[in-house]
């Protein structure tokens, strides 16, 4: 027998949320699946049905849901500090983070900038190598290459650098300033 938990939780959630990469609209045939707990490479339903996350949910979770080291170290953490503006102040784990960094990245590559996830990371880049340009006196040179059916997230520059034509269709009127949507 179903869980009512599942029902409960997937109409909540389709009463209040909308889910990235998702047009919305399969839900009404495709339900949604609310997961209760994750262990390792296990996540689990509310009916005890058992999902094998083969994609580390979204190629974020490498190390398993739920692993012993990494919550150990994420309570300790909350416990001491659990945020701090990093404009104008730092600390200790951010910076060995980077120090660590370094150390596996290529030669010449010296200094971290931190962002949230990765669609930010990709605005980030462009705007570093738009502005290393612009610093070089190379004013010219403000376009982007980009490969077909690349993603690089859903913030609108990192979709403005991919293509995958379900996400772009609509945006090139926006970015380019002509309207080519079909
Ligand atoms: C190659 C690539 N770049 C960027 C992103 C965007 O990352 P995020 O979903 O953390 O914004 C993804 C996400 O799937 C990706 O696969």
């Amino acid at each position: 027998m179903t869980n009512s938990n599942n029902i409960d939780l997937a109409a909540r959630d389709l009463s209040v949320l909308w889910h990235p990469c998702t047009q919305m609209k399969d839900h009404e045939d495709f339900p949604i699946i609310p997961i209760k707990s994750g262990l390792g490479v296990w996540l689990e339903d509310f009916d005890g049905k058992r999902y094998l996350d083969a994609i580390s949910s979204w190629w974020v979770n490498i190390f398993g849901h739920a692993h012993p080291t990494i919550n150990q170290a994420l309570i300790e953490q909350l416990n001491t500090l659990e945020h701090v503006i990093f404009a104008g102040f730092t600390h200790e784990v951010g910076i060995e983070l980077a120090e660590q960094l370094i150390k596996v990245a290529p030669n010449g590559l010296s200094r971290c900038f931190y962002a949230d996830n990765g669609s930010a990371a990709v605005e980030v880049a462009l705007k570093m190598s738009f502005h290393y340009w612009q610093n070089q006196g190379q004013k010219q040179k403000t376009k982007f290459i980009t490969l077909e059916n690349s993603y690089h997230g859903e913030t609108l520059g990192a979709l403005a650098v991919g293509h995958v034509e379900l996400y772009k269709k609509n945006l090139c009127a926006v970015i380019d300033g002509r309207d080519n949507r079909a």
